[in-house]
């Protein structure tokens, strides 16, 4: 969470700057500001709430003056929103200013220290200890300071950090916080995401844990953690920045809706060949595979709710045992892990703090890590031990839609490379499957074709209260995510069951007229699904179901409204099934006026625990 800029070069820093946030503000949005470098001193604004405050406080940056600074967009974790929570954070004497993403574990205790040395501190933030900290030990040398500064710190960061004494630099250092540097013939920059920067260049340096970066208007020179040079190579961003614009929709989450036809065939086109899944990405032997005692499915959020499309499948197809875990929760769970177990970790990201932390616990517990990461680089990414790509592209809206799509894509095709390996699949079974897969992009371009009726039904439901959604088997599981795609941006109350459960309890709350969304692709269990379906309407509830062409007969018999997808194999219906549930979502918002881009509390990067 948080969105960090810095620009260094020959042009004016401020409208740079906005530019950059406005890129990273899905990484936060409760508040904002920058400090740019006059030539003699640091001028700091910043204000609670969104971008557009800050931009209109310095008409849009042109009533600032300057060639360096840097900018920060806030997701609030120690200390409300406000004016003096938000960064840059400025040590007592005005001299350091800092923009940090992360947590700093232990900032009581060096608060505790600084104030007994006599420094006064303005906000609630963790972030401030190190604005003080830098300037307690300047004397003389900046990155000097900043390293004896970080070497007291606990906890994760990316700091971009500047000094009233040096109108010319900006230094930098991250761990367990993304943070790149990018080099132009401009000048230089740092970001927590290059779509900050991608309008000016596409040269780029990772920065890794532990690393420093000193940027002037002509150079970036990086040093590890005791200060020595590093050499570093240059990666060449090759997506350009029109991806990561509307391009004419009013929302980038519809942008992304409708986009997932073809990123989908991108994430499978190149994996499969002469109806063959190759997985290149991977050096898994099929010894290993063969081995394997247990697969963990590791992730958060809707990354985890692809996971538990992915439990069903593999074990269906691979015949190994899947346990999908919560991120959050593994860490702390004492998971069973040892060399023959296989720990998929997924996130859009790949910078998600407690999938991180899921996966170094992962490999300390000598499992093979495995991930599924859509950010290329990005810190999940480098640490595993294989990865596999989603190539959805920069994906900017907080809800993710084509994120998810590829990811459950991606699934697919290890479900079927795993049984390959395994022997659990024959060969016309796998060629099947292998055929189904392809069909995918083509079915989810006929259901996009239907919005306006999907718009419609949310013009009939769009005011309800509560809303349950219901599925068994993998219809849970898309459940799951139809049901946090809805309540993430329309702010309607939401919950899941598998629509066996729901009679443990949950049935209590149906009454006259709520609103139940049932799942009923899945037509191995569709009489199952129907009788529990019955039993809300026999509680007066209102039933819009989501089910296929060929379950659309008995369906309609207990639905009062429904959502019809293509038939396709049963493992493959998530697919086609969660695009009806993305669009009703995205339309119920759009009639509440609800921020669909930004919902309230939200951000798309969660690097905090
Ligand atoms: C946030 C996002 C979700 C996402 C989750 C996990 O909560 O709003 O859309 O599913 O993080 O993120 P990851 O990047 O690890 O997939």
């Amino acid at each position: 969470m948080c969105g960090i800029v810095g620009y260094i070069g020959s042009e004016q820093a401020a409208p740079i700057l906005l530019d950059g946030l406005t890129r990273l503000e899905y990484r936060g949005y409760d508040s904002a500001g920058v400090s740019i470098h006059d030539g003699h001193k640091l001028n700091v604004i910043k204000t609670k709430g969104r971008l557009r405050i800050l931009s209109d406080m310095i008409d849009g940056g042109n009533s600032v003056h300057g060639v360096s600074g840097i900018g920060h967009t806030r997701w609030a974790t120690h200390g409300k929103p406000s004016n003096e929570n938000s960064h840059p954070h400025v040590s007592n004497s005005g001299n350091i200013a800092v923009v940090h993403n992360g947590i700093i574990e232990n900032y009581l205790q060096l608060r505790e220290f600084l104030t007994s040395r006599g420094v006064k501190f303005n906000s609630e933030t963790d972030t401030e200890v190190v604005a003080q900290l830098v300037d307690y030990y300047y004397d003389g040398d900046l990155l000097k300071a900043v390293h004896r500064a970080i070497d007291r710190i606990e906890g994760s960061y990316a700091l971009g950090i500047m000094a009233a004494y040096y109108p010319d630099m900006i230094v930098a250092a991250c761990k367990d916080s993304p943070l790149i540097a990018a080099l132009s013939e401009k000048g230089n920059f740092i970001a927590s995401d290059v779509t900050a920067v991608l309008k000016h260049t596409r040269d780029v340096i990772y920065l890794e844990d532990g690393e420093y970066a000193v940027l002037t208007p002509e150079s970036v020179d990086v040093f590890d953690s005791f200060l020595e040079p590093v050499e570093k190579a240059v990666s060449h961003i090759d997506w350009d920045i029109s991806s990561a614009e509307k391009g004419g929709y009013e929302h980038f989450m519809f942008k992304e809706i409708m986009e997932q036809p073809e990123v989908i065939r991108k994430t499978m086109a190149p994996r499969i060949r002469n109806r063959k899944v190759i997985l290149d990405d991977i050096q898994l032997s099929k010894e290993y595979i063969k081995g394997i005692n247990k697969i963990y499915i590791v992730a958060c959020g809707s990354s985890y709710h692809v996971g538990m499309v992915a439990k069903y499948n593999i074990e269906k197809l691979a015949r190994k045992p899947v346990e999908v875990a919560l991120a959050s929760e593994f860490r702390y769970c004492t998971p069973i892990v040892d060399e023959k177990t296989l720990v998929v970790c997924i996130s859009q990201s790949g910078t998600t703090a407690d999938t991180i932390a899921a996966m170094r616990e992962a490999k300390r517990l000598g499992g093979r890590v495995l991930s599924i990461v859509n950010v290329v680089g990005s810190t999940i990414a480098k640490e595993s031990d294989d990865v596999i790509y989603t190539w959805a592209g920069p994906e900017i809206a907080v809800a993710t839609t084509k994120a998810y799509s590829t990811q459950l894509a991606v699934t697919y095709l290890l479900s079927i490379y795993l049984a390959d390996c395994c022997g659990t699949i024959n060969a016309d079974e796998y060629e099947r499957l292998v055929g189904e897969l392809l069909t995918i992009p083509d079915k989810i371009e006929c259901i996009l074709k239907d919005k306006e009726h999907i718009q419609y039904l949310a013009s009939l439901y769009f005011n309800n209260r509560d809303i349950f959604f219901i599925g068994r088997n993998i219809d849970y599981a898309l459940s799951l995510e139809g049901s946090l795609k809805l309540k993430e941006i329309s702010y309607i109350h939401s919950d899941a069951y598998a629509a066996g459960e729901l009679k443990h309890g949950t049935i209590s709350l149906v009454e006259d007229g709520t609103l139940v969304i049932a799942a009923a692709t899945y037509q191995r269990l569709l009489e199952k699904t129907i009788s529990n379906i019955v039993e809300v309407k026999a509680r007066a509830a209102q039933v819009l179901s989501v089910t296929t062409e060929s379950g659309k007969g008995l369906v309609a018999q207990v639905s009062d409204n429904m959502m019809v997808i293509p038939d396709i194999d049963e493992l493959f219906l998530p697919s086609l099934a969660v695009v009806p549930m993305q669009l009703f979502a995205y339309y119920v918002a759009l009639l509440r006026g609800c921020d669909i881009d930004k919902p309230r509390n939200l951000a798309k990067s969660v690097t905090v625990e």
